[in-house]
C-alpha cells in the first residue's frame, strides 16, 4: 500500500484513536494537531514507538489564536504535500461555552475543519490523489440555523448547536468538493459509539450510553473504508451514512446557505474565500 502523509484531527480519543493505531501499523506518516499534548500519556507512549511516523502539533481547535497561529502554519507548510486530511475532531456539549466570542461547537465542529481544509489546499494539491474526509453526524438533519443569532444569545440548546455545527460542516464539504475539483471531499456519519463525545452528557444518559452502546472500533473501520477502499476512490461531493451514499439535509446543497456559512467562517477567521 502507498505510504500517505495524513493530517488527522481528533486522534487522541474514541474513533480517532482506534484509527490512528491502524494507520501507524500501516506505516503512514501522521501529522496530528493535539491540544494539551503533555497531559496525554497514552499518545506520548505511541509517539515513542512510532517517532519516525508522527509529528504532533500543539493546536487547540477550539481557540482561534491557536488555530490561526502563524508559527504553526509556517511549520506545517514545510511539508512536501498532504495526501489525506481527516477532519475527525468534534465535541458535543450541553452547556454554552464561548471562545473568541464564538460558541464552542461552531468553532470545533465547523470553523476549525473548514479553516484547516482551506489552509491545506496548496499542500493537498501537490498529492497525486488528495482526499478530505469530514466526520459529520446524522444529527445534522436536526439543524435549524438562525443566521440572525449565530451565538445563541437568546436561547441555548447544546443538541441544536451540535446539529447546526454538523450541518455546517456537511454543507462545507459539498462546497469544497465543487470549488476544488482536484481534491476529493466527502462527509460521513460514522455510526453511534461509546466514546469521549459523551463526556458532557448528564450522568444517567452517559451511563446508559456507555453501558449499551459499542466502543469506537466500528467507527474507525467506517472511516478506514471510506479512505482506503478502492470501491470509494472515485467518490467526491458525497455524504455517507456509514458506508452508504446518502442524501444530506436538502439545505446543505443550498448555495445561499453555503454562502452565509462561508461568510461566518470568513468573519471568524479572516480567511479569504
Ligand atoms: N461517537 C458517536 O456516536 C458519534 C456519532 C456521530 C458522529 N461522531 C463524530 O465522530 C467524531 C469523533 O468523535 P468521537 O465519538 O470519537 O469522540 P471523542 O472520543 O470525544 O473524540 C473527539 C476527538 O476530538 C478532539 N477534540 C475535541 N476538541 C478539540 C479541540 N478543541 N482541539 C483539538 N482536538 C479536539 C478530542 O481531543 P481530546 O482528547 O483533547 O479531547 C478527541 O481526540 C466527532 O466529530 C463526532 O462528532 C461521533
Amino acid at each position: 500500500m502507498d505510504k500517505k502523509i495524513i493530517f488527522f484531527t481528533g486522534s487522541s480519543s474514541g474513533i480517532g484513536w482506534e484509527l490512528l493505531k491502524k494507520l501507524l501499523q500501516e506505516k503512514h506518516f501522521l501529522i496530528l494537531p493535539i491540544r494539551n499534548y503533555q497531559q496525554k500519556e497514552h499518545l506520548k507512549e505511541l509517539v515513542k514507538i512510532y517517532k519516525d511516523n508522527i509529528e504532533v502539533i500543539e493546536m487547540d481547535l477550539g481557540n482561534l489564536n491557536s488555530l490561526t497561529n502563524q508559527n504553526i502554519w509556517h511549520r506545517i507548510k514545510q511539508y512536501p504535500r498532504i495526501d489525506i486530511l481527516i477532519n475527525n475532531a468534534g465535541i458535543y456539549t450541553h452547556t454554552k461555552h464561548l471562545q473568541n466570542g464564538i460558541e464552542l461547537q461552531w468553532l470545533v465542529n465547523y470553523i476549525a475543519p473548514a479553516y484547516l481544509s482551506l489552509q491545506l489546499v496548496d499542500l493537498l494539491s501537490k498529492s497525486n490523489s488528495p482526499l478530505v474526509l469530514f466526520v459529520s453526524s446524522r444529527m445534522h438533519y436536526m439543524a435549524k440555523i438562525n443566521f440572525e443569532d449565530l451565538q445563541y444569545s437568546k436561547h441555548y440548546s447544546g443538541q441544536l448547536a451540535y446539529a447546526n455545527s454538523k450541518f455546517a460542516i456537511t454543507s462545507f464539504s459539498l462546497y469544497f468538493a465543487e470549488r476544488f475539483k482536484n481534491i476529493r471531499s466527502n462527509s460521513c456519519h460514522p455510526g453511534v459509539y461509546s466514546t469521549g463525545i459523551t463526556r458532557d452528557l448528564p450522568f444517567l444518559i452517559k451511563f446508559l450510553w456507555n453501558t449499551f452502546i459499542a466502543g469506537p472500533k466500528g467507527g474507525s473501520e467506517v472511516l478506514y473504508q471510506l479512505l482506503f477502499n478502492p470501491e470509494f476512490n472515485q467518490q467526491t461531493g458525497k455524504y455517507f451514512d456509514k458506508l452508504k451514499i446518502s442524501q444530506a439535509h436538502k439545505d446543505c446543497y443550498n448555495k445561499e446557505i453555503q454562502q452565509k456559512l462561508l461568510d461566518f467562517l470568513e468573519q471568524a477567521t479572516g480567511i479569504f474565500i
